[in-house]
């Protein structure tokens, strides 16, 4: 029997443990967890400020931000708040008023109009008004879209902690498309996906809706996101077939009131493939006329259908160069069949093909003399940097190249060259570095987000309970977000790491500091222990995960690690200057110097534009092998260090559920370190022919170990879902 001492010392131990003892958490709420602000100062303050909400709820989208704001301030404030649909114009002490002026004679009467004006149509204001002699907070906007923008990001005011004293908050997007990338199948495979199948359960539409497909919106909407295109670039026809057009269609009517429009990749074969023509041609009459009725028929099924996404003649897919014609005359076919409905094209610029032209230099080849040969309503969709989404490159030429050309500035969410969804990866940093560099294609200042009109990121979301496999990695999907929507201001990433911290883990000061910390570093870290100095490309062959520096045995030489480290006695790196390949000439003269002169060359690019002597000294005063040791053995001591970090945070309120998790990818993440660093340095060592640094950690296996080790896949999965490794 047990003693009632015992049970008393329980209770006790309970009660005093009970503060550290948080709830486990799956991570599934994301950053919309709206739990009860635990500072009783800010709780009082947040009570007395916001005493009911004053919301005419009238279309499906005022009604979705009401839902929010209800969840959200019944969870933050820990108490149900009132909620009235009131039509009289009462107004009373701390009523937090939200509407457009249309639609609510009290917005009408705060007579804002002139600043409602700067806010187009999904802009927002948040401020406080005095009116009828009583004070309080209002949301406004001039659609119903801004409203539930404006209502996210109160939200996540009160979630971040900031004071309400002297709101005075215009937010207004810089970039007009704002558009997540799924690489899903319609078999629910995520090419390059990480976090379990496709959140899409394709054979269930359009009859079961998952509760899922509302959370995944007001996710996006949360952070502005506005557009989704459901399938993988690698498109199949069957996704423009009526029973899958229908699928399609109950995704867009859940959507639809988070303003988020749906579009959809294209196969370029479709008139033959489900169309039954003997040609896909784009200027044969009869395959522009099943395009058309093609576009009507999807119209009659999604009214405000987004358009089409295209990858053609790019990577085995087909194209227009298949019948001899242009991009321009693929694209502008595609763009004649949607331009009466408002639909767009956007076409991608990710094109290389079998040739003995430096890969990186052919988007720009291709596209650059096409520049005012499209229709308007087609948008080129470049990749951030001309080659494939490395964990660093250089901006892709083409931004500031094509001025009569919109272009969509295209991102990798998904962590395909960085880890998967193992690697502790903040991708902020990256993004911002594309975004800001100079293009100087209209003179000093013409950075890369001046040149363009949407951003797009690859997604890194599948059916995983807590969306992206890595608990930070839905930092990333959020950064993506905000970035998209603030993509002109400068120096983002720390603040958004700060939002998303206190959103998605705890607003205490220590956690905040350690986990920004971290993601800050982080994205450096992984160049470092992958690809440090402008390396790229020297991943393992077709899966991307793991060193693979040796490998020459892919069916095209640009598939090949050894083509674009060019590693020989002499030294490392591709000569992409007037000497070599000459892919510098493609940007402007005054971006051209930054690179140009292998002495003046920064260091993180210097093996991407030049041959480097191994005995070459850098910035740094170290020689390149020096260096390139220094750099591999630098990753893998802040991956320690990151991992110190993580644990030094085990009490500090996270839940032990998430924190466990993380610990356990660090330790992969550590794992994983080691073996590029390892891989990486041995194998380049065959040509430095010096030794590895005296006194360091030396490689627990040989070079013949690395070369050998495989990966397995289970079958019918290429390019989706995380490799087994099988040592020799
Ligand atoms: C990369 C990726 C492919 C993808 C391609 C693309 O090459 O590995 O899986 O299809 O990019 O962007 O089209």
């Amino acid at each position: 029997m047990t003693h009632p001492r015992s049970i008393l010392l329980v209770f006790f131990l309970s009660a005093c443990l009970l503060p550290r003892l948080t709830r486990a958490e799956d991570g599934y709420r994301l950053w919309l967890r709206y739990d009860r602000i635990d500072d009783p100062r800010l709780l009082q303050e947040y009570r007395s400020s916001i005493r009911g909400v004053l919301v005419y709820d009238k279309s499906p989208t005022l009604h979705a931000a009401a839902n929010e704001l209800k969840n959200g301030l019944d969870g933050l404030l820990g108490q149900q708040i009132s909620f009235m649909n009131n039509v009289f114009g009462w107004v009373g002490r701390g009523a937090l008023i939200i509407g457009t002026p249309t639609s609510s004679p009290l917005v009408a009467d705060l007579h804002w109009t002139d600043n409602l004006s700067r806010l187009g149509n999904e802009g927002f204001m948040i401020r406080r008004y005095k009116l009828k002699d009583q004070s309080g907070i209002a949301i406004v906007a001039n659609t119903d879209i801004g409203i539930l923008y404006g209502v996210c990001h109160f939200l996540r005011l009160l979630q971040t902690h900031q004071s309400l004293e002297s709101l005075d908050i215009t937010s207004i997007p810089a970039l007009h498309y704002r558009v997540l990338d799924h690489w899903d199948n319609l078999n629910r495979t995520v090419e390059r996906g990480y976090a379990g199948l496709s959140i899409f359960d394709w054979w269930t539409l359009p009859l079961y809706k998952d509760s899922r497909y509302t959370d995944y919106a007001r996710a996006n909407a949360s952070v502005g996101i506005n557009g989704s295109v459901l399938n993988s670039v690698n498109a199949s026809p069957i996704i423009l077939t009526p029973a899958w057009l229908a699928k399609s269609a109950a995704l867009a009517d859940i959507f639809r009131p988070y303003g988020i429009r749906v579009y959809l990749s294209v196969n370029f074969s479709s008139p033959m493939t489900i169309g039954g023509l003997p040609t896909a041609d784009p200027l044969d009459p009869a395959v522009q006329a099943w395009w058309k009725k093609k576009v009507d028929e999807i119209y009659s099924y999604i009214p405000d259908f987004g358009g089409f996404l295209v990858k053609a003649n790019s990577e085995g897919q087909p194209g227009p160069q298949n019948y001899g014609r242009s991009h321009a005359d693929g694209a502008n076919t595609l763009a004649d069949a949607l331009a009466p409905h408002q639909g767009i094209i956007i076409w991608r610029a990710f094109v290389y093909n079998e040739s003995s032209e430096d890969r990186v230099k052919q988007a720009y080849d291709e596209f650059k003399p096409l520049d005012g040969k499209f229709r308007n309503n087609v948008l080129l969709q470049v990749k951030n940097g001309p080659l494939d989404f490395q964990p660093r490159e250089p901006f892709s030429p083409l931004f500031g190249a094509v001025p009569n050309t919109p272009l969509m500035l295209e991102m990798q969410i998904t962590q395909e060259y960085l880890g998967f969804s193992n690697h502790l990866v903040y991708l902020a940093p990256l993004f911002e570095e594309c975004l800001h560099a100079d293009t100087y294609t209209k003179g000093k200042g013409t950075p890369v987000s001046a040149t363009i009109t949407g951003m797009a990121g690859v997604a890194n979301i599948g059916n995983d309970i807590n969306w992206c496999g890595h608990p930070f990695a839905q930092a990333n999907w959020y950064a993506f977000g905000r970035l998209a929507w603030c993509a002109s201001a400068t120096n983002l990433s720390a603040l958004i790491a700060d939002e998303w911290i206190r959103q998605t883990f705890s607003n205490n000061p220590g956690v905040v500091d350690t986990l920004k910390k971290m993601m800050l570093a982080s994205r450096e870290i992984a160049v470092d222990y992958m690809t440090p100095l402008g390396l790229a490309h020297i991943m393992g062959y077709s899966h991307h995960y793991g060193p693979a520096p040796w490998y020459d045995k892919a069916s095209r030489a640009d598939w090949n690690p050894v083509y674009f480290h060019r590693a020989d006695s002499a030294g490392l790196g591709f000569d992409r200057t007037a000497t070599g390949s000459n892919a510098l000439e493609q940007y402007a003269p005054a971006a051209r110097t930054l690179w140009a002169d292998k002495k003046d060359c920064p260091d993180n690019a210097v093996l991407w534009w030049h041959h480097v002597g191994w005995n070459d000294r850098l910035h740094s005063g170290r020689t390149l092998w020096e260096e390139l040791c220094h750099k591999y053995y630098t990753g893998v001591d802040s991956v320690r260090w990151m991992q110190k970090c993580w644990d030094a945070l085990q009490l500090s309120g996270i839940d032990n559920q998430r924190w466990q998790q993380v610990k356990m990818l660090l330790c992969i993440q550590q794992q994983d370190a080691v073996w590029w660093r390892n891989a990486c340095l041995l194998y380049f060592q065959t040509f430095s022919r010096q030794p590895l640094p005296a006194g360091a950690e030396q490689p627990d296996h040989t070079l013949a170990y690395y070369e050998n080790l495989q990966l397995y896949y289970a079958p019918g999965t290429a390019n989706s879902g995380v490799p087994q490794k099988i040592n020799p």
